[in-house]
């Protein structure tokens, strides 16, 4: 396992949409391997391939004390009711921001062995994070769905060693 480094804002591999996975494979295996390691090392409770270079569409997410699983080819199948939520990324450093998100999302995806699976979250970090990381393999980050530049606010180095996990 080998943590990459993160692709931060500005870099084009963040804003392109994704390849889809036509076959899971080792090679596959081996990218989420990469990415949890490169997850944890940033102290993020999820990450998406793009954020390491690699144009796949391929996510893995791993909520506090809950084992981390990956979701390959993610689509938000159903979503409903909308939440306004602090949010960070690790590809946009020493800042959070105020998003709407869903109440309750729903993703299709395949498993890391290739099965096709369904998520389910309802008002919680999960929900969140489904959310957040089937974007970035779409090419969106959490900015763009700011409502105004104030939503945005530049966080005290001291505060990026805070316990709060970015997605
Ligand atoms: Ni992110």
């Amino acid at each position: 396992m080998t943590v990459r480094p993160i692709r931060y804002l500005g870099d084009p591999v963040l804003r392109k949409p994704a390849r889809k996975v036509s076959r899971v494979d080792d090679s596959i295996r081996k990218l989420i391997e990469d990415m949890t390691e490169s997850m944890y090392a940033a102290h993020g409770v999820g990450i998406a391939a793009p954020q390491i270079g690699v144009p796949l569409r391929v996510v893995v997410i791993g909520m506090p004390d809950e084992d981390p699983f990956a979701l390959i080819n993610p689509e938000v199948i159903e979503r409903s009711g909308e939440r306004r939520l602090d949010e960070g990324c690790l590809s946009v450093p020493g800042y959070r921001g105020t998003v709407t998100r869903s109440v309750k999302v729903t993703v299709k995806a395949l498993d890391q062995r290739g099965k096709e699976i369904r998520v389910k979250a309802e008002d919680n970090l999960l929900a969140q994070a489904l959310e957040h990381e089937t974007d970035h393999v779409n090419g969106t980050l959490y900015v763009d769905h700011l409502d105004a530049k104030k939503d945005l606010i530049k966080i005290e180095p001291i505060a990026a060693h805070h316990e709060e996990d970015d997605d």
